[in-house]
């Protein structure tokens, strides 16, 4: 790819006021001098202390996910707009964990994805497979499929706002990497998808993350790959030191 390495750090459901307040300190201490955009996605109630304590300029706050339309009756929920009103720039959607847990499909993504692109958001569209997928030689057929109703509801011009996150299942903290010519053989074959599905031009400058057991010690040789264009971080992204050193990975 040509766009510019980008590496997320997905908090989860993780932290307290005090293990965030720490994170923070770290992440405000570490020098990143690679040339790479970086967001951080805490959970809801940790998102203003993060706003407010994260000083380091390289860092943009995301949100791990956002409602499919406008607010209104839906207990629970926050939405697009009021992820917008909040100033905070990034929705991290379609996580494989609320693909699994909370039964979100391939269409439900694709309209939330619609609606907060709609608000200006920006978008960290996660995909992949899982293991029983992968043995079935089906892993680029998945990931086709969850880009595809995606690009069903968006314009072409949307992409320009969507960073695709490969994060392959059986990868997610297993501690069981994808080799780097598993990952590059996906991102390539995702980057031709785009090419032939949307345009030429949004394909040779989408970025496409690689996420799934990342770590200080695999990001270098990962991140040499052609396709890779930065990562989506779980666990590793709750270790200031280890995070920063991931987004120092950026070639
Ligand atoms: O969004 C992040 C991914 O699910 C990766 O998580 O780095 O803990 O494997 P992990």
């Amino acid at each position: 790819g040509t766009g510019k390495f980008i590496v997320g750090g997905n908090w989860k459901c993780n932290g307290t006021a005090e293990s965030v307040k720490s994170l923070v300190k770290e992440l405000n201490s570490g020098k990143i001098d690679a040339d790479v955009d970086v967001y951080v996605a805490p959970p809801f109630v940790f998102i203003p202390r993060v706003q407010k304590e994260l000083n380091n300029k390289n860092y943009a706050v995301a949100a791990q996910n956002c409602w499919v339309s406008a607010g209104g009756a839906f207990t629970g929920e926050v939405s697009a707009d009021m992820l917008a009103d909040a100033d905070i720039p990034w929705v991290i959607l379609g996580h494989s964990e609320r693909r699994a847990l909370c039964g979100e499909t391939n269409e439900f993504v694709g309209e939330k994805t619609k609606y907060a692109l709609s608000k200006g958001l920006k978008v960290a569209l996660c995909i992949g497979e899982t293991l029983e997928q992968r043995e079935a030689g089906t892993t680029l057929d998945i990931c086709r499929a969850q880009l595809k109703a995606v690009n069903d509801v968006v314009t072409a011009a949307d992409w320009e706002n969507i960073v695709i996150a490969y994060e392959p299942v059986w990868a997610i903290g297993t501690g069981k990497v994808a080799t780097p010519d598993q990952a590059q053989e996906v991102h390539a074959g995702i980057r031709k998808w785009c090419a032939d599905n949307i345009s030429p031009a949004i394909a040779s400058k989408i970025r496409i993350q690689y996420g799934g057991s990342v770590n200080a010690g695999n990001c270098d040789e990962l991140a040499q790959k052609e396709d890779i264009d930065g990562f989506l971080v779980g666990g590793a992204s709750l270790i200031g030191e280890a995070f920063v050193t991931i987004c120092n990975s950026a070639k």
